[in-house]
């Protein structure tokens, strides 16, 4: 059975609110539910709301109209790293990142660092690479062997300060490839030692910084910061996201803008603007049309 767009979004919506009955994702611990599904992670997830730190928390808006959630330096998420990622990495993955940073200066955008707080087991640092240009690389780290994160891979692309960007990595047994706001960007070959990364037990989440030894704190806003347990994702991290799918529709795509703001009363300017929608989930679903009817049919089992 196909939906038409506008049912698709009213039973994505009614699913993302009744989320312990309908959700097809079990994000804690990592397993899934279903044999063939790729296992996801959504990292944004380590931060709460309400938030911790609301000082430095804010929600924002990102592409499309969805809600974003921005850090400041100083936000301090962490959490032990088992809540939100697997207990060691898969052989072949890809990370997927909607950003815009608020400003040049660039950081971490997740990190997962070990118990002494001094190296960066897995990680995506953007660092200021001359005028003009970010460096996006990939830390990866056997801290049983290294006592100084590795970086693994590394583009120079245009800079994105202040400008929501899209950007995934696939990583695979050879090469590691970026996917820049839809397209493949490029691709490195790296062997990666050990293929399987074990994360040390008691390592820590960090998003938006590496803990309070390595500096490089973020500031900016996050739609989307996803770990999956394969490689494709990566290449359909836009098809993917929930706001391409009504297109091909033309004029019937929904206006998922108006469809948000209308919740709320007045206030359109600053970071207030989401604070009073009740707590949902940021970031489009990675969902595919497929298992969102899947999602849809559960909804409506009587
Ligand atoms: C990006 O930054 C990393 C870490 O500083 C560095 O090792 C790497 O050489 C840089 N990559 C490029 C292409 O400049
Ligand atoms: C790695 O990249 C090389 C060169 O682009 C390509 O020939 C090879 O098939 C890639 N390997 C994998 C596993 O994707």
């Amino acid at each position: 059975m196909r939906l038409n767009p506008a049912m698709e979004m009213f039973w994505y919506l009614v699913c993302a609110l009744a989320a312990p009955l309908c959700s097809a994702r079990d994000d804690f611990f990592g397993s899934t539910r279903f044999p063939n599904e790729v296992p996801e992670y959504d990292l944004l997830h380590a931060i709460g709301v309400p938030f911790s730190n609301p000082k430095m928390q804010y929600f924002d808006e990102g592409l499309d109209g969805f809600p974003a959630y921005g850090l400041k330096p100083g936000s301090d998420i962490k959490s032990p790293y088992r809540l939100f990622m697997p207990e060691k990495l898969y052989a072949e993955f890809s990370l997927t990142a909607t950003v815009r940073p608020a400003n040049k200066d660039g950081g971490f955008l997740f990190s997962v660092v070990n118990p002494l707080e001094t190296v960066v087991q897995l990680g995506v640092q953007l660092i200021p690479s001359g005028p003009g240009l970010t460096n996006i690389s990939l830390l990866y780290t056997d801290a049983n062997i290294y006592a100084l994160s590795q970086t693994i891979a590394s583009f120079v692309v245009p800079s994105f300060a202040r400008k929501w960007s899209r950007f995934a990595l696939r990583v695979t047994s050879d090469n590691v490839t970026l996917f820049l706001n839809c397209h493949e960007f490029d691709t490195v070959t790296v062997r990666r030692n050990p293929s399987e990364l074990v994360f040390d037990s008691a390592s820590t989440l960090y998003v938006g910084q590496a803990g309070p030894l390595i500096r490089g704190a973020f500031h900016g806003a996050f739609q989307e910061l996803k770990l999956y347990g394969s490689p494709s994702q990566a290449e359909v991290q836009c098809i993917n996201n929930f706001e391409e799918m009504g297109k091909g529709s033309g004029s019937d795509e929904i206006d998922i803008d108006n469809f948000l703001v209308d919740q709320e009363d007045g206030d359109l300017e600053g970071s207030g603007r989401f604070e009073s929608i009740p707590p949902f989930p940021p970031p489009p679903p990675g969902m595919d049309v497929s298992l969102l009817q899947f999602d849809s049919s559960i909804c409506k089992l009587e």
